[in-house]
């Protein structure tokens, strides 16, 4: 089992299988993706070795990230070689939505059981000021074809701005009356690239939770092995709405997760300086024990907490980078 020094299990993997975006949200990628010479991303048979040592170690859960994941031309049999991975109980991917409506069955039948869709606004212009793309309708669309894919769990994640959404939380309330899905905010992270942007719109989640709290959603009891998110939920609303607050206190308590970049570096925090390079242990199958050695030892020597709320960024410059 993967257990940490300050007794955490870690049962939880985020798998970046590409930096490339073709979306260029404000905060994240505001110039859009530039292409940098270099090693390639993890190949499919890294991925798999990867995917294989984690499992053996006890991870159940492994969620696809990026950039956005989907712009790789073997994401479904990426989907496919994760969900044939034996001990993989749930397999995630979060995506920008684009193109999501005319892939959903298909990666669905892959064997991806839950999704996670970024929506930073439910208002059409406001979607294209912050993604650079007038594409809300189309991921909307693409929302509903998850709820008619069965999709064991559909989230939404809006990143909260102040002055640009977090006005807007009955527009976002109102989305998931009827739906059954999660709507996640989540409060801007500082990096590297976006210190200024940090400082003019983050907005604690409490302004969130305490305007859920007034209108009557309650909290819900925290399930073991749970991660950081806060839920809530309301008799009238068939949606639940999560809060990811990492500037909150004992926020790393409940850490479950660790981190793969596109580049195979084993991050153990989000805000951790360097990632320890897994590539040399992937590139054959007889490596699988040197490799979980690795992963046991490298984990010993995650910090306690991010030290965010001292203002460090540690080596993450965006999340394009490391998978959000
Ligand atoms: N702070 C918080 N969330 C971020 N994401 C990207 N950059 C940041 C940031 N600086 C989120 C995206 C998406 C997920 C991939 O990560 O909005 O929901
Ligand atoms: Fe792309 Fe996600 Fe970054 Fe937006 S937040 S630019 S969708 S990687």
């Amino acid at each position: 089992m993967l257990q940490d020094a300050y007794g955490r299990f870690f049962e939880y993997l985020r798998l970046s299988i590409t930096e490339v975006c073709n979306f260029s949200c404000t905060y994240c990628l505001p110039d859009g993706y530039r292409k940098t010479v270099g090693p390639g991303f993890l190949r499919i048979d890294e991925i798999t070795r990867l995917a294989r040592a984690f499992a053996d170690l006890g991870t159940w859960k492994i969620r696809i990230t990026g950039g956005e994941p989907s712009v790789r031309k073997d994401f479904t049999q990426i989907i496919e070689a994760l969900a044939n991975t034996p001990g993989v109980r749930r397999l995630a991917t979060t995506t920008n939505g684009y193109r999501l409506y005319q892939n959903a069955q298909k990666w669905r039948d892959a064997g991806l059981q839950a999704i996670n869709v970024s929506v930073d606004s439910f208002q059409p212009d406001v979607f294209h000021r912050v993604t650079g793309h007038d594409r809300l309708d189309e991921v909307k669309a693409g929302i509903e074809a998850c709820l008619n894919a069965d999709y064991d769990a559909v989230k939404i994640n809006a990143v909260l701005l102040k002055g640009i959404n977090d006005q807007d939380l009955d527009l976002f309330l109102d989305y998931v009356k009827n739906r059954p899905v999660s709507m996640r905010f989540i409060e801007l992270m500082r990096t590297g690239d976006n210190v200024d942007y940090f400082d003019r719109y983050h907005v604690p989640a409490s302004v969130v939770s305490n305007a859920l709290e007034q209108q009557g959603w309650v909290r819900k009891t925290r399930e073991q092995g749970a991660g950081p998110a806060v839920e809530y939920i309301h008799a009238d609303y068939a949606g639940s709405i999560g809060l990811i607050a990492p500037y909150s206190k004992d926020f790393c308590k409940s850490c479950n997760r660790l981190r793969v970049s596109a580049l195979g570096k084993l991050h153990l925090c989000l805000f951790t300086e360097l990632g320890m390079d897994l590539r040399p242990f992937l590139q054959a199958d007889d490596q699988q024990e040197e490799l979980k050695l690795f992963l046991g030892k490298s984990l010993q020597s995650k910090a306690v907490s991010h030290f965010l709320d001292e203002g460090v960024t540690g080596g993450n410059h965006r999340f394009a980078d490391i998978g959000g």
